[in-house]
Order: structure tokens, then C-alpha cells, then sequence
């Protein structure tokens, strides 16, 4: 039997789910942005809230630990007036042997409109998403090593603020390939909405088997990687994915892909510093870069809510009629 292909759209192309940026056109990942300088205009006013989810009710479902994604997935929520639950699944049935879909079950039993999942397993939230009642929408809030959209839209997001023109960009993203969920989602962001050219830059032991299919200019050294670059998207290495050792010492990753001031010497002048967080310093970032001028790691955070107003807001508020910001 043929299964009939799962897609995040609904018949008219627009978001049902929030599950991957792949198969996601550039206007769709430009309208997302686009709603979210709305969103961002509204948090710096003095009531940060906006009625356009009243009524619904978003479920937070964290499997692995977070931080970033979370609390701005919370704050996103009660910003457009939803009520929000996070389920803490260290409290919840799952540990007493409920399976997943009897938890999903019982939830949608409590009529919410939306679960938000992080993973540790790749697909999961797809599978969350193929399994659900017809009324819920899932958003993607990080699965194993395959996808972490929202990420990647918050990413490209801050980029676009400081280099709007994406035809000119070089972007190098650095550190481990092959376990990261958010470099797959800016590869391909970043690919779709036309960034000239696109780097990532790791020793062969964290890159996938054959990195060249993910459509990126493949570095071994950061020296090359670096090298008049517009921006610099730093990775942590993922040690919850990686079984036995990939790397020699952490030290000697330092000295070879850890980011400092002197490495970045090679970047344009006016490059940009990044990092999806959670970041470790000594480790691929050295603390004069993670704070320094050019880092913009916190302009990241604070866009979070934005991203995610404007998601939350395109699937769930078509559903209550209204389509933009108040
Ligand atoms: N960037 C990110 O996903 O961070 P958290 O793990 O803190 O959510």
C-alpha cells in the first residue's frame, strides 16, 4: 500500500503544521518573517499583548531539556493572549508507562489547538503531527538531528536585520554538522531565501558521511571557512547524540574551530556572530567573541518570541478569523 505523503500545508498551501522549513517556498518563509517585524514592534510597546489567540490553548510538550525555546515558546503564546500549558513530562504519565499517543489522546481530550514538541528523536514531531485530531496543529520545537525551523527562522531573521540583502551574503556555520538539527534547518532556510553562498566548516568526524548533499560548501578548515565571510553561525557540539569519541580532546577542538577574535580576523570587517545557543565558552567560542561588538547571540533570544508569535499566529489565528498583528 502506497501512504499517502504527509505535508505541513493545507489544500490552499498554507501552514496547518509547523514541522521543517524543506518544501517551504521562499514567499511562505518571507511572510514569516515579514509578520514577525510586526511582532517585534510589538514587544517593545508597553502592553506586549495582542488579543488573536483568546480562546485557544497551546501545549508545550518538552521531552529534552530547554531553555531558549521554551520559555520564548511560552512568552509567544501568552503574548497573543492564548493560554498556555507546559506539560512536565518528568510529572506526567509517560513515566508511569503511558504510551505517546494515549498522552496525545488524553490532551486532545482537553480540547487544546496546539502542541508545541521538542524530541530527542528524529520525526517525532512529524509522527506527533500524522497522529493528532484534525483541530490540532503541531510546531516543531526541535527533533533529534533532523529539524529545528523555528531556530532557523530566528537565525535568518537577525541576519536579514543587519545584511538585508541576502544575493550578497557568505555565511559560514560552524562546528557539528552531523548532529545538528539547526544547522540542516539554516542550510536550507538560508538556501531558499537566496544567500549567495553558503559554508559549513567541521573536522571530518562532525560531518555528515556525505556533507555535500546538503547543498552548503563544505570547509575543513575555519581559516577557509572564514574568509570574507558576512556572518559566522557557531554550533556547540551536541554530546547527547554523539556516541564514543570524535575528537581527540576538546582542547585541541579549540585551538582548530574554537571561535576567537584573532580567527575572526579573516571575516569581513563588518561579519556578525552568532549562535543558536545553548553555547559553550572554551569550547567554540571564546567569551572576547561571545561578547564582544560584533556578537549578536542576544538579538537572537529576543527574537525568538517574534518568530513564534508570527508561526503561532499564521496557523492558529486564520482559525479565529483575523490574519495580522493588532
Ligand atoms: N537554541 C535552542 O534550541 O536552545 P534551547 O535548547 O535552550 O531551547
Amino acid at each position: 500500500m502506497v501512504r499517502p505523503q504527509f505535508s505541513q500545508l493545507d489544500e490552499a498551501g498554507r501552514l496547518r503544521h509547523f514541522l521543517t522549513t524543506e518544501g517551504l517556498c521562499r514567499e511562505t518563509l518571507t511572510d514569516i518573517l515579514d509578520t514577525a517585524e510586526s511582532f517585534a514592534a510589538v514587544g517593545k510597546r508597553a502592553v506586549k499583548k495582542v488579543p488573536l489567540l483568546r480562546g485557544k490553548t497551546v501545549v508545550n510538550l518538552f521531552f529534552e531539556p530547554s531553555t531558549r525555546t521554551l520559555t520564548t515558546f511560552e512568552l509567544a503564546a501568552k503574548r497573543l493572549s492564548a493560554d498556555v500549558m507546559n506539560i512536565n513530562l518528568r510529572r506526567s504519565a509517560t513515566v508511569k508507562g503511558e504510551s505517546l499517543l494515549d498522552t496525545l489522546r488524553t490532551l486532545e481530550a482537553m480540547h487544546c489547538d496546539m502542541f508545541v514538541v521538542r524530541h530527542a528523536s528524529s520525526g517525532a514531531a512529524h509522527f506527533i503531527a500524522r497522529n493528532v485530531a484534525p483541530h490540532i496543529s503541531v510546531m516543531n520545537g526541535g527533533d533529534g538531528r533532523h529539524a529545528h525551523p523555528s531556530q532557523a527562522l530566528i537565525d535568518v531573521f537577525t541576519l536579514r536585520r543587519h545584511k538585508p540583502d541576502f544575493s550578497k551574503l557568505r555565511v559560514a556555520i560552524v562546528g557539528d554538522i552531523a548532529h545538528s538539527r539547526v544547522a540542516r534547518s539554516q542550510i536550507n532556510t538560508l538556501l531558499t531565501l537566496g544567500v549567495r553562498e553558503v559554508r559549513i566548516v567541521a573536522p571530518r568526524t562532525l560531518l555528515p558521511p556525505v556533507p555535500e548533499a546538503l547543498g552548503a560548501k563544505v570547509c575543513l578548515s575555519l581559516e577557509e571557512g572564514l574568509r570574507d565571510v558576512d556572518a559566522v553561525m557557531m554550533l556547540r557540539i551536541q554530546h547527547e547524540r554523539i556516541q564514543g569519541p570524535l575528537l581527540p580532546s576538546i582542547h585541541e577542538y579549540f585551538q582548530c574551530y574554537g571561535l576567537t577574535e584573532k580567527k575572526l580576523a579573516v571575516a569581513r570587517p563588518d561579519a556578525i556572530v552568532m549562535h543558536p545557543g545553548p553555547l559553550n565558552r572554551g569550547v567554540e567560542i571564546d567569551s572576547e567573541v561571545a561578547d564582544g561588538p560584533r556578537s549578536v547571540i542576544l538579538q537572537q533570544v529576543s527574537h525568538g518570541i517574534a518568530i513564534r508569535m508570527a508561526v503561532m499566529s499564521m496557523i492558529l489565528g486564520r482559525r479565529n478569523g483575523v490574519e495580522e498583528p493588532g
